[in-house]
């Protein structure tokens, strides 16, 4: 069943309306958005500030890292100023505010800027391993598969996400072991904020449930989808898988 939305944006507009009703400035979390649109716009356009992250599971990657994109100039100088630890053009060592050094170096930039000139045929790559992956797993009656296409966007697949159904028994812990035994590895979803024990050490988030995410947390995992896998190894996935569930 094709259910879930991962590896598309959000909608846009109505965050945008809502911002510009009370005044407020917009951060777009473009992380994995490399290469992708809204109704054909660039992902990575719509925020006052917008972020990409270059952690190697992205589209594109510099080893770590990232970059902050923006159509204002006087932002844009707000934050080289504070990622080079806020540094005077005129006085280098007196600080009027503290800043960090989160400079990416000329190494890291340079290969990015390589893979950025690549971006075309890696995103064509994923949507090929994203549509090959639902090709194979479809008739598995126990696995929600994501969404390839909406009104506003088709799927970049920087990942494949994977939604146990909640008939089966086995929980995404319990296949991912399964999978590491056979040698395939897989990555869980993100864990849910008021389930972190770092929060709830604080006594945050409690007595609260979010039914959602916690089914995500507990049933969702990720196939290998690197830029290196192979046909082959890709089509070994989807078998194992098959056996697993059947
Ligand atoms: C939506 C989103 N935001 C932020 C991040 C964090 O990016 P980084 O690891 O570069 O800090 C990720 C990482 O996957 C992400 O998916």
């Amino acid at each position: 069943m094709i259910v879930h939305i991962y590896g598309l944006p959000v909608e846009v507009e109505p965050i945008l309306a809502l911002a510009q009703q009370h005044g407020l400035r917009v951060i777009e979390d473009a992380a994995e958005m490399h290469g992708q649109t809204y109704k054909g716009l660039p992902c990575g356009s719509f925020g006052d500030l917008s972020t990409f992250s270059f952690y190697p599971n992205k589209h594109i990657t510099t080893g770590e890292g990232g970059m902050i994109v923006t159509h204002d100039r006087a932002l844009a100088d707000r934050c080289r100023s504070l990622r080079n630890l806020c540094f005077q053009p005129q006085k280098r060592f007196v600080h009027e505010e503290l800043g960090w050094n989160l400079r990416m170096t000329n190494l890291q930039a340079a290969l990015g800027l390589a893979q950025l000139e690549r971006l075309d045929e890696f995103v064509d790559r994923k949507r090929r391993m994203g549509q090959r992956y639902t090709q194979r797993l479809q008739h598995i009656a126990e696995l929600q598969l994501p969404i390839a296409t909406t009104d506003y966007a088709d799927n970049i697949y920087w990942v494949y996400g994977l939604v146990l159904e909640d008939t089966l028994p086995l929980d995404a812990e319990a296949v991912m072991k399964q999978l590491a035994a056979q040698k395939i590895g897989s990555r869980p979803f993100f864990w849910c904020m008021h389930e972190q024990p770092v929060f709830r050490k604080m006594g945050l988030f409690e007595g609260e449930s979010y039914p959602v995410a916690e089914r995500l947390a507990r049933r969702g995992f990720y196939v290998p989808s690197g830029m290196a896998l192979t046909i082959d190894q890709l089509d070994r996935v989807t078998c194992v898988l098959e056996e697993l569930l059947k």
